[in-house]
C-alpha cells in the first residue's frame, strides 16, 4: 500500500496550541496548578516524544509529579518492542484502575509504540475501562484536542489512524535534561528486519528539514546544552526523502558548523546504510563524538538474512576496520538478539566471534522476542528457553570481559569529559561523560560543574564504568 507523509501545517498546530490555552483557562480559577505525570517507556525516541506532550502540558497549565496519586493527568507512553515491555505497561495500567476509583475524574492516556497496535487498543477497549485516551504516534500533535474533548464531554477516544505518518513542527518542549538534549531528526523505519515491530508502529521513513533542525540545534546550543543527540531509527537514511540533496553526512557537517563548543551524537545506524562518507565526515568534524551506535544483531549470514538485515557479517566488519582505520579511538556499541528463531548454538557462536573481531565498549543484549503481525513471529523457533538463556550467559560474559578490558585501557590516562550529573553516592558526588560516552564516577565536584567541559585523571574502571579525579577547571 502506498502511503504518503502529511507535513501537519502551522494552523493545525496554532489550533492546537487554541486549545491549549482554552484548558490553561479552565486550570486558572484552581488554587493551585493542576498536576500532570508522564511514564516514559522504551527509547529515546518515546523521551523526546514525552518531552513534547510535557511541552503541550504546561501550556494547558499543568506541573508535573511522579505521583499518580495527585496527577490530574497520568500518560504512560509506550514501548512495544519486546514482550516484557509490554507487560510492565499492561500491569501498571492495570494498577491505575485502583488509583482512579480514588480520583475519578482523573484522566488517564495511553500513547507511543503499543496503542499503535490493533491488538494493545483493543484490549484496552475491552478489559480496561478506567482508560480514557488511547492514541498513536502519528497523532500526538493532536494531544490538546483529546483533552479538550475529554475535559468538556467525557467518553472515551481511541485514535490510531493507519497512516505512513505526519511530521509536526512547532510543537513546544519541556525538556527533562539542562546539558543532553534530544533532537529527532527523522522518524519511522523503511527496513521491515523480520522481528520488528517498529516499522509498522511508526510507519515510513520521514526526514525533518535541514533548516528547521538546525535551527533547533542553534537553540539548544544558545540555551547551553553541550550534548546534543540526534535521533532516527535509521538516522543513515536522512534526507533520501527530502527535495533538496542533502543525506546525514551533509546534515552532520552543517551542525558542526554551528559556533559553540558542544558535542554531536546519533543514533540508530543501520549497517547496509552507514558510508565511508559518513565516516569521513566523523574523522572531519570535532564537534561529532567518537561514538557509532552500529547494531549487527547477529553474527551468522543465515540468521542475517532471515533477519531481512541486507547486510553480510563480512560486509559489516569491513566497515567497522574501515571506520577504525579513520577513527582508532572510535568507541563502538552494537545491539544484538540471541535465539532469533531457528537459530542453532553453532550459528550464535558466530555472534560471539564477531565480539572477538570488533571488541565493542558496550553491548546490548536481547533475547528475541515474538511481535504480533511481524513475519518472524511465523517461523518454527525450536530451541528451548533455557538453551536461549544459556547462549545469552555465554555473550553477556565475554561481552563483561570485553567491556572490563576496554575500560580498564584508560586508566592512567587524561581525558576531557563533559560533567553531566549528580549522584548520590557521597564517594563520588558527580557523574561525567568521555566523548565516547564512557560514564565516569568523579571523586570531586559539585553541582555547579555540571555542564562544563572539564579534565579527568582515570584512576579505575571496572566493566560498567570509569572513576575519575577532576584535573582543573576549564577556562570557560
Ligand atoms: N526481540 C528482541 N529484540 C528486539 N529488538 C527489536 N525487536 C526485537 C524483538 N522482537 C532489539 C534489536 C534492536 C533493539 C532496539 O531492540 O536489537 O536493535
Ligand atoms: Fe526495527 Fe530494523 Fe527498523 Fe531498526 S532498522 S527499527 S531493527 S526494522
Amino acid at each position: 500500500m502506498e502511503r504518503t507523509t502529511t507535513t501537519i501545517s502551522q494552523e493545525e498546530i496554532s489550533r492546537q496550541l487554541g486549545f491549549c490555552r482554552e484548558i490553561a483557562a479552565l486550570n486558572a480559577v484552581r488554587p493551585q496548578a493542576p498536576l500532570a505525570f508522564v511514564d516514559t517507556y522504551g527509547c529515546q525516541q518515546n523521551e523526546a516524544d514525552s518531552e513534547r506532550i510535557r511541552g503541550y502540558l504546561r501550556q494547558m497549565g499543568y506541573d508535573f509529579t511522579q505521583d499518580e496519586e495527585q496527577a490530574q493527568i497520568i500518560v504512560l507512553n509506550t514501548c512495544a518492542i519486546r514482550e516484557h515491555a509490554e507487560q510492565r505497561v499492561l500491569g501498571n495500567l492495570g494498577a491505575l484502575v485502583h488509583v482512579k476509583r480514588r480520583h475519578p475524574d482523573q484522566i488517564i492516556c495511553l500513547c507511543g509504540c503499543m496503542a499503535q497496535e490493533p491488538h494493545v487498543a483493543e484490549k484496552v477497549r475491552q478489559s480496561f475501562r478506567h482508560v480514557d485516551l488511547v492514541f498513536g504516534p502519528h497523532v500526538l500533535w493532536k494531544f490538546p484536542e483529546f483533552i479538550h474533548t475529554l475535559l468538556t464531554g467525557r467518553g472515551r477516544i481511541f485514535q490510531i489512524p493507519d497512516e505512513a505518518g505526519s511530521i509536526a513542527e512547532g510543537i513546544p518542549v519541556v525538556r527533562q535534561d539542562t546539558v543532553k538534549a534530544w533532537v529527532s531528526i527523522m522518524y519511522g523505519c523503511n527496513n521491515f528486519c523480520s522481528y520488528c515491530i517498529v516499522p509498522y508502529v511508526r510507519g515510513r521513513e520521514r526526514s525533518r528539514k535541514p533548516e528547521d533542525i538546525l535551527r533547533e540545534v542553534r537553540e539548544l546550543v544558545e540555551q547551553g546544552y553541550k550534548d546534543i543527540t540526534l535521533l532516527g531509527q535509521n538516522v543513515n537514511s536522512y534526507g533520501k526523502d527530502l527535495d533538496q540533496a542533502m543525506d546525514f553526512a551533509d546534515l552532520l557537517q552543517a551542525i558542526n558548523a554551528i559556533p559553540g563548543d558542544f558535542l554531536i551524537r546519533f543514533m540508530t545506524s543501520h549497517p547496509k546504510d552507514a558510508t565511508q562518507k559518513l565516516f569521513e565526515t566523523m574523522a572531519r568534524c570535532e564537534k561529532v563524538a567518537p561514538v557509532l551506535h552500529l547494531p549487527f544483531q547477529a553474527g551468522n549470514d543465515r540468521i542475517l538474512k532471515i533477519m531481512n538485515r541486507r547486510h553480510t557479517r563480512e560486509q559489516y566488519l569491513e566497515k567497522i576496520r574501515s571506520l577504525k582505520a579513520l577513527i582508532p579511538d572510535i568507541v563502538l556499541t552494537s545491539d544484538v538478539i540471541v535465539g532469533f528463531p531457528g537459530e542453532t548454538t553453532e550459528e550464535f557462536e558466530d555472534t560471539l566471534k564477531v565480539l572477538e573481531e570488533v571488541r565493542f565498549d558496550a553491548l546490548f543484549t536481547f533475547i528475541y522476542s515474538p511481535r504480533v503481525g511481524t513475519p518472524a513471529a511465523e517461523m518454527d523457533d525450536p530451541m528451548s528457553r533455557e538453551e536461549k538463556l544459556a547462549n545469552f550467559n555465554r555473550l553477556v560474559a565475554l561481552q563483561d570481559q570485553i567491556s572490563e578490558e576496554k575500560h580498564a585501557a584508560y586508566i592512567g590516562k587524561t581525558v576531557r569529559c563533559l560533567v553531566d550529573g549528580v549522584s548520590d553516592d557521597p564517594r563520588y558526588p558527580v557523574t561525567a561523560r568521555t566523548p565516547g560516552n564512557r560514564l565516569v564516577r568523579l571523586t570531586g565536584g559539585t553541582a555547579q560543574d555540571v555542564g562544563q567541559f572539564m579534565d579527568v585523571q582515570i584512576t579505575g574502571a571496572n566493566k560498567w564504568s570509569l572513576f575519575g579525579d577532576l584535573l582543573f577547571l576549564e577556562e570557560k
